[in-house]
């Protein structure tokens, strides 16, 4: 190694175990390079400290938009795309991706983070890690762990019991460290009555020890209350600068509660951070305009229609009227991009994506914001008089960002009305959401032929929906959570923890997972998104490779006289489980692009943690013998094919059943 701990006096050491600053790491007197760390998951987000401004860069779809995809590939380059912004501007650590468990459609940083679901959370981030990394940028997974909505984020204590940590708010980190992110960010709460910068056995037990994470463990801005602590529990790094860190540490030292091989093995990784940033090769592909194009092509695949009665969309042409607000470009808080790319109005962009065959006009009554009308009575007559209308509706980076959770999760009252009143007068209204998590879309959704959920899609928002509306580009995406029909009949309901604690009493009953288990109807399930195509599944085939391990594989034909993507989705189900289970977990997914009138082959791996329940009383991830189902939809309420297996395990591996 080039830099090594052996150089460094105690006290050079002590103080890199802290920042310099807002966001550079200490150089120990200049015996070491700096590194600049820098948000966030949807484009760069980094601040000029000569200027005391935002640098501009690139503003991606926000995660919501990369999940709702369900595309290793645009989540890969989604990543890559973010990082030569960063190569540009100087950042050498991005801090993202967030995959905290959406447990609540109410979570303020819902947009921030991928799924309900923890495989689908930690499969595309691990694409998305991999991407930034390949150029030679490091990433920061978020926020271990357990930090699942942001009422009292800094002191709330997340009370859950060890199986469902295990198997719904470990499992995102797990599959996505397999892509060896640089560093890790610890979260602000405590967990189980431990605050996660000093949760020794969240950070060193499960984090370094069982899942080998050997990056650099650094903590969330602010989020560390002693330093030695911290250091003794396995933090590698705290963030910011804090004045009273370094005699914090000096303190622990002194009184004999940390050795200095416990300072070193901190330092050690912050070296090998160091020696990454200086080693890894940093080439920047795309220029500005590249990076753009890269923004729509994510916003394609993530834009999902979710209901398109009589097939209104892709929209045939004729006299179109648009109303609404339009707050697109993404949630608020330490994610949100200051971009400067000067976008065409969506009029604009559905009159090129349109062409002669439609004339479109705005509407000058209406809307002037989410919380009030403006000459409802004109807007209602232009609407009459049109051949359809679409409507855009949804939150913005107020409604939905970092620090506050959302108050619940209907539309404003003058969202609602306009969309029933249009209703009234035109039976072709399209709805256009742009929002950041599930909305409850129940009052009105009977009422309109079609749903187009945008989410907030960065700034290449207008152009990917005008694309989608006129069937330039084939909508691919599907939900990754769950539409409940209203706040209530989700898992946590309005409730939000008492500010001392917030009690994980749904247990692993998260998502569909509770929709399942209690059988409640839903407004659009999980996994749920329409296509301009349509696709049948067939010949189903589960071949054993070895007892845990199967192959299960299955065609999909395009029907349609489209081209299309289609998400499938593989399930497994206990049928006889000796523990209280989920009625099917997703243990696989794939999309496929497959041409008007053909048919593809799917195959997706299972292996043991695929059957498998985290066993509290073996302290391990246990397969039981027994009878298993292998569910493959087109969403978690939409399966076509059912398979069966049996797991014959030899019988010193099983407990008696
Ligand atoms: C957020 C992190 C962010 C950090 C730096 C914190 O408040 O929780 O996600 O990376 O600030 O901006």
């Amino acid at each position: 190694m080039k830099y090594d701990v052996k150089n460094l006096t105690l006290e050079e050491k002590m103080k890199l175990l802290t920042g310099k600053n807002s966001w550079e790491l200490e150089t120990a007197n200049g015996k070491l390079p700096s590194v600049f760390l820098s948000d966030g998951p949807h484009g760069l987000r980094m601040w000029d400290a000569e200027k005391r401004e935002t640098k501009k860069a690139t503003a991606m779809p926000n995660i919501v938009v990369v999940a709702n995809s369900w595309d290793r590939e645009l989540a890969y380059l989604d990543g890559a795309t973010i990082a030569d912004d960063c190569i540009e501007k100087g950042a050498d650590v991005l801090l993202a991706p967030g995959v905290n468990i959406k447990r609540t459609p109410l979570c303020g940083r819902n947009f921030e983070y991928f799924s309900e679901d923890p495989y689908l959370a930690g499969t595309l981030a691990k694409a998305y890690i991999e991407g930034v990394q390949s150029k030679g940028v490091g990433t920061s997974l978020k926020h271990y762990c357990a930090n699942n909505r942001e009422y009292d984020r800094f002191y709330q204590s997340s009370e859950i019991d060890e199986r469902t940590l295990r198997e719904i708010y470990l499992p995102a980190f797990e599959i996505a460290l397999t892509a060896q992110p640089w560093t890790v960010m610890c979260s602000y709460n405590p967990i189980n009555g431990v605050w996660a910068s000093e949760n020794k056995w969240l950070l060193t037990d499960i984090l370094r020890n069982e899942f080998a994470f050997d990056g650099v463990i650094v903590s969330d801005w602010g989020a560390v209350h002693n330093s030695w602590k911290a250091v003794k529990a396995g933090l590698d790094l705290e963030m910011p600068y804090r004045d009273k860190a370094y005699e914090e540490i000096k303190d622990g030292y002194e009184k004999g509660y940390l050795t200095e091989e416990e300072i070193d093995a901190r330092v050690q990784k912050i070296l090998e951070l160091m020696e990454k940033v200086e080693n890894d090769k940093k080439v920047v592909a795309t220029t500005k305009e590249e990076r753009h194009e890269n923004a729509v092509k994510v916003a394609h695949g993530g834009i999902v229609l979710l209901k398109n009665e009589d097939n209104l969309l892709p929209l045939k042409g004729g006299n179109i009227l648009l109303n609404g607000t339009l707050e697109y470009m993404g949630g608020g808080g330490s994610a949100f991009v200051q971009t400067d790319y000067k976008p065409r109005s969506l009029k604009e962009e559905l009159a090129s994506a349109l062409g002669e065959r439609a004339r479109v006009s705005v509407s000058n009554f209406g809307m002037n914001s989410e919380l009030s009308l403006y000459g409802a009575r004109n807007a209602y007559q232009d609407a009459y008089e049109k051949d359809a209308v679409i409507l855009c509706v949804g939150n913005n980076a107020h409604i939905e960002s970092e620090s506050h959770d959302r108050a619940g999760i209907r539309l404003s009252c003058t969202q609602e009305d306009l969309i029933l009143n249009t209703a009234k007068v035109n039976k072709n209204v399209i709805v256009v959401i742009f929002a950041g998590s599930a909305i409850d879309v129940s009052p009105w959704v009977d009422k309109v032929k079609t749903v187009l959920f945008a989410g907030f899609s960065g700034e290449g928002t207008l152009q990917a929906v005008a694309d989608i509306i006129a069937g330039k580009v084939n909508p691919s995406g599907k939900l990754s959570e769950t539409f409940p029909l209203c706040l209530s009949d989700t898992p946590t309901g309005d409730t939000r923890g008492d500010g001392f604690v917030d009690c994980y009493q749904e247990g692993v009953f998260v998502g569909y997972r509770w929709y399942d288990k209690y059988e409640k109807a839903v407004a659009f399930p999980f996994g749920h998104g329409l296509s301009y195509a349509s696709f049948e599944y067939s010949d189903l085939e589960i071949c054993k490779k070895s007892e845990t391990d199967y192959e299960v594989s299955y065609t999909v034909t395009n029907t349609s006289r489209v081209d299309g993507k289609e998400v499938s989705q593989v399930y497994v189900r206990d049928v006889f489980a000796m523990v209280t289970r989920p009625n099917k977990e997703l243990k696989g997914f794939e999309k496929t692009f497959i041409k008007a009138g053909e048919s593809k082959r799917v195959t997706i791996t299972l292996n043991a943690r695929s059957f498998a329940y985290y066993s509290i009383p073996l302290k391990k991830w246990y397969v039981e013998n027994g009878d298993f189902e292998i569910l493959v939809g087109a969403s978690s309420r939409d399966i076509r094919l059912t398979g069966k297996l049996k797991i014959e395990l030899p019988e010193n591996e099983q407990v008696t059943h």
